[in-house]
């Protein structure tokens, strides 16, 4: 017998992985070239060239010891490159102590929850989110609190999360550029979050998920989440900026100004070693040591990014340009978007009904596809227009 729990969790499944599934089904009876499979968030680049010169360097150089294990909360070396592009990337000074390697920003989130959540303790998420942060907190006995966005803009209401705050508040998660709006908080957005937390006699913990950091367009750049919010634990991961997904590799890092500064960087490097991943991957601390100005070709996203945006609002569609992260996050044309999503698969087409973020009436599309299946997807989306009778140009 498994645990009431997992089997409650088995049955509800995901509705990413059950779209990705689909997408392979339908794959096998039409032709890959077919179907336009637009649900996961799997990059299609693959990694840039100086990660597998690093890979291959230590391999043909090793060192005694390299596959040993190390401290809980990583290399120094690493830890100390970490803090010095974090340093780097605003105005605010981290030391390695404030940073713990970790199972990519998934294992990131977990080891921070573990650190600070205690059953019943309650985490807010602004809507939409990624879906996966729901189970997150309740591996450790969390309660989950949605507050919504804008609309529109996807922006966090500042009104809405005060209105949600409650003595058993313990954090707020914070995603930007985000999965699935591709919105970017501008500096007041931050601002305004730390003025609202700091205003609170409880320490309200503001945890950064910030994968898609790298990952933004029209020459802008993501405002350093360090400079703006003094009780910051960020998440990161090279999954999306160097295609590294899966290879499990990301950190915490806690802001100096910090309140629980001196407690939280080794209570997260002990919530890392008894999760049981010990320690993040030995082997690509090291890699990621030497990547640490590296990314990517954004360029290509972005491109990506313009195609399918041109597609899509040409068919009728309506729909914000993202500013980041690789998803547009469009409005289904009726408000069942499980309904929407469904149409769409008939013409075989794969989208994540936005109710998988919480967010019902809209849906997801990741561009982190081949631009042949972007282009080809055109037909698809004219169809599906056609359907619902839009407005196409
Ligand atoms: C917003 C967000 N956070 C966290 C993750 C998990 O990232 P990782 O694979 O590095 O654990 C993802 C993955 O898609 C994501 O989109």
């Amino acid at each position: 017998m498994i645990s009431k729990r997992m089997s409650e969790k088995l049955n509800a499944g995901s509705m990413i992985r059950k779209m990705f599934e689909e997408g392979n089904r339908l794959k096998k009876i039409f032709g890959e070239e077919n179907i336009f499979d637009f649900s996961i968030g799997n990059p299609d680049l693959e990694p840039p060239a100086e990660v597998t010169l690093e890979l291959m360097n230590l391999i043909n150089h090793p060192t005694p010891g390299m596959h040993g294990y190390m401290s809980n909360n990583g290399y120094l070396s690493t830890r100390n490159a970490v803090a010095d592009k974090l340093t780097r990337s605003g105005n605010t000074t981290f030391s390695p102590d404030a940073i713990c390697m970790t199972v990519g920003a998934a294992g990131a989130m977990n080891a921070t929850l573990r650190a600070i959540l205690d059953p019943d303790d309650e985490v807010i998420l602004l809507a939409p989110f990624f879906m996966e942060y729901r189970q997150y907190i309740d591996n450790h006995f969390g309660k989950a609190v949605i507050v919504a966005t804008d609309e529109g803009s996807f922006l966090p209401n500042i009104d809405r999360i005060a209105a949600a705050i409650t003595p058993r508040t313990k954090a707020i998660i914070i995603n930007s550029p985000n999965n699935p709006s591709g919105t970017m908080y501008p500096v007041s957005t931050l601002e305004s979050i730390n003025n609202l937390v700091n205003s609170y006699e409880q320490v309200i913990h503001i945890i950064s998920d910030e994968p898609y950091r790298e990952l933004v367009y029209d020459g802008q750049s993501v405002p350093p989440t360090q400079d703006y919010i003094d009780n910051l634990i960020i998440c990161y991961s090279w999954s999306k900026s160097l295609s590294l997904p899966g290879e499990r590799i990301g950190y915490t890092a806690v802001g100096p100004r910090h309140p629980d500064l001196d407690v939280l960087s080794p209570a997260i490097a002990m919530a890392n070693r008894i999760l049981g991943s010990v320690n993040a991957p030995a082997l690509f601390q090291k890699v990621i040591e030497k990547a640490m100005d590296v990314k990517v070709d954004v360029a290509l996203y972005e491109n990506r990014r313009n195609l399918l945006y041109d597609i899509v609002t040409s068919a009728g569609f309506s729909c914000r340009k993202p500013q980041g992260a690789f998803y547009l996050f469009v409005k289904s044309p009726e408000p069942d978007d499980m309904a929407f999503s469904q149409v769409c698969a008939q013409h075989n087409l794969l989208v994540v009904p936005g109710s998988a973020f919480a967010m019902p009436g809209y849906f997801r599309l990741a561009f982190c596809v081949a631009e042949s299946t972007i282009k080809g997807s055109s037909i698809a989306f004219t169809a599906v227009s056609k359907h619902y009778g839009l407005n196409a140009q």
